[in-house]
């Protein structure tokens, strides 16, 4: 396999174009670096020696270029991530949402987990609210990434052990069954998520959900992609719902409708109309 020393400026300039234009994800001469370990891995994997020929692949067939793109993405994730944030979900976000919706006749709580990458996050949010929801509410999750990889993890529920770091034990023990290798969801927490391919470049094919959390995803956009998909979740949300950010991401200075909510836990944003 020849190395990429062919990689020339202009091939970056025309894969980062190309990334851009089909996911919103930017690459910058920074980290230009990252793209070419992941391109080189995909043209290994395909016995394909040549740069330019494997652009014009991805330029023409639509199943190489989701393959490409999936080969691309950052994909880090873990359960419970950021704490801080669950408690605000539990202590904060529920009380208000069940308030705001307590004389709507069906008692259910929609969420959308966008860009979920293999799982943790949905997985999390299902086992705290299946704990902390109060009778008779329930709840149900749509879990959405453009990684078919990933989406194949969340929907099969196994992690290895050291990928199970940061669940309670109780938790652990209720919601998972304990295999050779690791750890799989059980049928019952499972069903409450339905993991699908989503683009959040696209409207979303969803709606009237209470809560979103798209958390570390808007830091591979630029401000135009941002302000995009934020106004794309404005519109698939209720008119008393609830969005969570990564704790390194903000929506300041984007022209969108939210408004900063700052919880004695973590900030997050509400679309609050009426
Ligand atoms: C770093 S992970 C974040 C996972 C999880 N939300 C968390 O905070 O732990 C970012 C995910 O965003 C997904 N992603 C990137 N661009 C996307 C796009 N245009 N549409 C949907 N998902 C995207 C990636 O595939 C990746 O799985």
């Amino acid at each position: 396999m020849a190395d990429l020393d062919f990689f020339s400026d202009t091939d970056f300039e025309n894969y980062k174009r190309l990334i851009y234009k089909e996911s919103g994800i930017v690459f910058t001469p920074g980290n230009r670096s990252v793209l070419e370990g992941r391109l080189r891995e995909r043209l290994r994997q395909n016995k394909e020696q040549s740069v330019s020929n494997y652009f014009k692949q991805i330029s023409q067939n639509k199943q190489e270029l989701d393959a490409f793109l999936d080969a691309i993405t950052t994909n880090l994730t873990s359960f419970f991530r950021n704490i801080p944030h669950f408690t605000a979900l539990e202590k904060f976000v529920i009380p208000e949402i069940i308030n705001a919706k307590r004389d709507k006749v069906e008692k259910k709580i929609r969420i959308w987990s966008a860009g979920c990458s293999t799982g943790e996050e949905p997985y999390t949010i299902a086992m705290l609210l299946s704990e902390k929801l109060p009778m008779p509410w329930t709840f149900d999750i749509v879990a959405s990434d453009i990684s078919l990889k990933c989406l194949m993890t969340g929907k099969e529920g196994f992690y290895a052990a050291d990928r199970i770091v940061g669940i309670p034990d109780a938790y652990l023990e209720k919601y998972f069954d304990k295999h050779e290798k690791g750890f799989k969801a059980k049928d019952f927490i499972k069903s409450k998520i339905r993991f699908d391919y989503h683009n959040l470049l696209n409207i979303s094919p969803w709606l009237n959900f209470d809560i979103v959390f798209c958390r570390n995803v808007l830091i591979y956009f630029d401000e135009a992609v941002q302000t995009q998909v934020t106004n794309h979740f404005w519109d698939c949300m209720t008119n008393k719902s609830f969005l969570f950010i990564g704790h390194a991401e903000s929506l300041f200075g984007l022209n969108t409708k939210f408004d900063l909510v700052k919880t004695q836990w973590t900030t997050l944003y509400k679309k609050w109309v009426s």
